[in-house]
């Protein structure tokens, strides 16, 4: 390590249990796209709508780690420059199939044909094998990393970044997502860190509107 970080380091499990957020999406694929009722725009809507938002969650996700903690490992962890290289190339074979699961998404959304349904499953399975294999190597090969270097305030920073880069329409569908897997501390520091104004928009209203929201989509 060529830059000794001030403690205290981070807890890099969190990255496991953010993953989750699309390994549950990409099991339920098959379900909520594949089996969804031909021609019922109501329902491509919210379920194309929920997919939406998780990939531009996914997309603001790497975007983050590309710009904080991947650099600052290349940086602190030179024995380790190969793996971290290797693991965070696999941003960029990701990107090469989700411009084509976000299109058949779309297009569905527009036009809830068996068709579309169906191309859509099949584009947002591509997607899931290339995005499955890097969140594996990921977990197994760099999060070890980053609980080695990485502080805790980096991992905020990481955070941060993310919601700046998040261009989806429903905030409050992914901080649910987000609060599903976190533990109830990191949860609590999340609230604590919203602006006043966000906080009392999620505990009064974007809360509930998730909650309504999950329900409808899982049934
Ligand atoms: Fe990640
Ligand atoms: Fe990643």
């Amino acid at each position: 390590m060529t830059t000794a970080p001030e403690a205290p380091l981070a807890d890099a499990t969190a990255m496991n249990r953010f993953h989750v957020i699309f390994r549950e999406a990409l099991d339920a694929v098959p379900r909520l796209v594949g089996g969804a009722p031909v021609e019922d725009a109501d329902r491509a809507e919210h379920v194309g709508t929920y997919y939406d938002n998780v990939l531009r969650l996914l997309h603001a996700h790497h975007e983050a780690e590309d710009l904080t903690i991947y650099p600052l490992m290349v940086e602190r962890l030179p024995d380790d420059v190969e793996v971290i290289n290797r693991v965070n190339a696999e941003h960029e074979a990701v990107l090469g199939t989700l411009g084509a699961a976000e299109q058949a998404l779309a297009a569905w959304r527009a036009e809830p044909s068996a068709g579309a349904r169906d191309a859509a499953t099949s584009a947002m399975a591509d997607m899931g094998t290339i995005l499955l294999a890097h969140l594996d190597h990921e977990e197994a090969e760099v999060v070890p990393l980053i609980g080695k270097c990485i502080t805790v305030a980096e991992w905020g920073e990481m955070s941060a970044t993310a919601f700046q880069h998040f261009s989806g329409d429903k905030p409050w569908l992914v901080i649910g997502l987000i609060q599903e897997q976190m533990l109830p501390s990191e949860n609590e520091t999340m609230e604590a860190n919203m602006p006043p104004p966000v906080r009392d928009f999620w505990t009064g209203t974007g809360r509930p509107m998730f909650q309504g929201f999950v329900a409808d989509l899982r049934g």
